[in-house]
């Protein structure tokens, strides 16, 4: 695994554009500033989010009708998608996530909450295409809330939104939420909070990068960079380093690597696409579902939708 890790990073880090994939984000300490990340007063998405399901449950849960199996896709601690099994009754739920020990304890403690609903964990690649063979003539509501959707790429987007509606074969849809396209100022905010979480988020990368394949990236070499890059409606995060940096990645076994930047050369870390509702809903009628269904709060920061086939 450090080998192949060390690759990829070596890959990365040496291309034309230098990036670390977002997944190096969430370490213990990663996805525990993540969670401090969402209880920002700056950070609207994951707070908006919840108001739009709690406040539309009702709606929520009879555009979905009915639901055999709920397929949460990132489902992590379960928390959301246990919020929705009061509403939509699903028989089954199958919680998918990177992390297999980490979803396995979510929904072991969740089984005993909900005996009547079968459960089971698994670990998922999304950057992989997705079957579900054995729930083919099942009705299956897929659940990726949290605008995660937002790390993709467009194109791949499109491509995992079609994959999604090739297995509701004919019956089920995706429940989304999506951070929206708005205000550079609020958008800016979110991702250069006063306190300095998201900085250490995106520094966290490092170390994290560091204890994985045995690198020596010196925190006090770095700053967090995030803007709104607006001609691709994204938010981008990168490390900028702040004097003339080298880093050694060890090679196990062969010879060490040395990557030079310069001061002010960029680590692209992120990107967290923002959509306007009209061109989300367009994606998701291209890639195959029919029937679109849209909530949103009153200042339109953040959308959910319930896309059927
Ligand atoms: C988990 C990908 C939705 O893009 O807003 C938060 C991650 N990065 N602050 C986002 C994140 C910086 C988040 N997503």
């Amino acid at each position: 695994m450090k080998h192949i890790l060390t690759e990829e990073l070596l890959q990365s880090l040496t291309a034309d554009t230098p990036s670390i994939s977002p997944k190096f984000f969430y370490d213990d300490i990663g996805s525990h500033l993540f969670d401090v990340i969402t209880l920002l007063d700056e950070y609207y998405p994951t707070r908006t989010e919840k108001w739009i399901m709690d406040t539309y449950q009702r709606g929520i849960a009879d555009a979905v009708a009915h639901c055999d199996v709920l397929i949460d896709l990132g489902a992590g601690n379960c928390a959301k998608g246990s919020q929705l099994f009061d509403s939509i009754a699903p028989k089954q739920y199958r919680a998918l996530d990177i992390s297999k020990e980490y979803v396995e304890a979510a929904v072991a403690d969740l089984q005993k909450q909900f005996p009547q609903i079968e459960m089971s964990a698994h670990a998922i690649d999304l950057s992989l295409p997705l079957a579900f063979p054995d729930l083919q003539a099942l009705r299956k509501v897929f659940f990726y809330p949290g605008s995660s959707i937002g790390n993709f790429d467009p194109e791949k987007a499109d491509q995992f939104f079609m994959n999604l509606a090739q297995e509701c074969y004919e019956s089920g849809g995706l429940l989304i939420g999506v951070d929206l396209v708005k205000d550079t100022q609020t958008l800016h905010l979110a991702y250069n909070d006063p306190l300095g979480v998201t900085a250490a988020f995106n520094l966290n990368a490092l170390l994290n990068v560091n204890r994985l394949i045995g690198s020596n990236f010196q925190l006090q070499d770095w700053e967090h960079h995030a803007f709104f890059n607006a001609s691709l409606s994204r938010i981008e995060m990168h490390l900028r380093a702040r004097s003339d940096v080298q880093v050694i990645l060890p090679g196990n076994g062969s010879q060490d690597h040395i990557i030079s930047f310069g001061v002010g050369d960029l680590i692209h870390t992120e990107n967290s696409y923002k959509y306007t509702q009209e061109h989300f809903v367009e994606k998701l009628r291209r890639a195959g579902f029919a029937d679109i269904q849209c909530w949103t709060d009153p200042n339109k920061y953040f959308l959910v939708c319930f896309a059927k086939v």
